[in-house]
């Protein structure tokens, strides 16, 4: 049954810039309309010079919650009332939710990430991880990883970045994390582990680059976990290569799915029906990428 849009009908939005390539609204509308949540769902692109009129309209058009993308998740936080703890210690937001005219923010990001891996059965207690890149995504991750795991290693191109994220995350007694330059010697030495799990938290291996991967596949090992972020493709050469080396392939989409899902919960407070939001986002990349075949011919 098609739930009909009325005027009680509840508003959550994207917003980010660009917004045109965005997964969200088919995944959240397709999510309301199953649990039958009287939400619907659009895609706001909005530039730098507007965001200030854009979250302050929130609250006087009674919008429930908004999702933030590339390149809002920081700036935005100036603008909200509240900020979740996680968010604030990540330093940003990509969800935001309205609650009777005071706006608050989270980050579901990091968490989508730890879901994504414990749905695949990924324990990450006594292990070490592997995390390439120190941008907005692998901070999220990072927070999240630092505490469950044995290890984290962060190796990044700019490597300011990589020792900036580390000592952001030196506060957590327990967490034993190290910051590297990202160059084949220290993956090399860094990868020279057994049960390692190494995430791609970098844009290397996404479209329209599905050639690049970082890490030379004499460097995957059976013994291995690789999680890629990347989720478009679904399969990037990273894991392509991985799964050749026998290694666990992990790729970017239940990320994307489980953080779309804590950001669905929070506006409805509803459980997301995150199989079907998963269905939905892999029917829609396969198209993608078909339809991106088809032209290239
Ligand atoms: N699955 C999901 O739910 C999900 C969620 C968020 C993002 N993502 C994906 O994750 C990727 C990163 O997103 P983000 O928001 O974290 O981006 P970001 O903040 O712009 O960070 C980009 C990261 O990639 C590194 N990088 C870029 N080009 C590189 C190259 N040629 N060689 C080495 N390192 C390179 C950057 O290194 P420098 O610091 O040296 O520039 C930086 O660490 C994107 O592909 C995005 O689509 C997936």
């Amino acid at each position: 049954m098609t739930i009909p849009i009325t005027p009680s009908t509840s508003l959550c939005a994207l917003i980010g810039h660009p917004v045109s390539h965005s997964f969200s609204p088919l995944m959240h509308n397709a999510a309301f309309q199953e649990v039958n949540a009287d939400f619907v769902y659009l895609a706001f692109d909005i530039k730098e010079e507007d965001l200030e009129k854009s979250i302050k309209a929130v609250p006087a058009l009674g919008i429930r919650g908004l999702n933030v993308t590339i390149p809002h998740k920081v700036s935005v936080m100036k603008f909200l009332d509240e900020l979740d703890p996680v968010a604030k210690e990540i330093g940003a937001v990509n969800t935001i939710v309205n609650e009777n005219g005071k706006l608050k923010g989270y980050n579901t990001d990091g968490l989508g990430a730890l879901m994504a891996l414990q749905t695949e059965g990924i324990n990450l207690e006594d292990k070490k991880v592997v995390m390439l890149g120190a941008g907005g995504s692998a901070r999220a991750i990072a927070f999240y990883i630092a505490s469950e795991a044995q290890e984290l290693v962060i190796l990044n191109r700019t490597e300011s970045k990589a020792i900036e994220l580390a000592e952001s995350l030196k506060y957590k007694k327990e967490v034993n994390v190290k910051a590297l330059k990202l160059n084949l010697d220290n993956l090399k030495m860094e990868l020279n582990d057994k049960n390692i799990i190494l995430i791609n938290s970098t844009s290397v291996g996404m479209h329209p680059n599905e050639n690049e991967t970082l890490v030379t596949s004499d460097l995957l090992k059976n013994d291995m976990v690789v999680f890629d972020i990347v989720y478009n493709p679904i399969e990037t050469r990273l894991l392509k290569e991985a799964k050749s080396a026998g290694a666990k392939a992990i790729d970017g989409v239940g990320m994307l799915v489980y953080q779309g899902a804590a950001a669905f919960e929070l506006w409805t407070g509803k459980r997301a029906p995150a199989d079907l939001m998963k269905s939905i986002v892999e029917k829609e990349l396969l198209k993608r990428e078909k339809r991106r075949r088809r032209e290239k011919k």
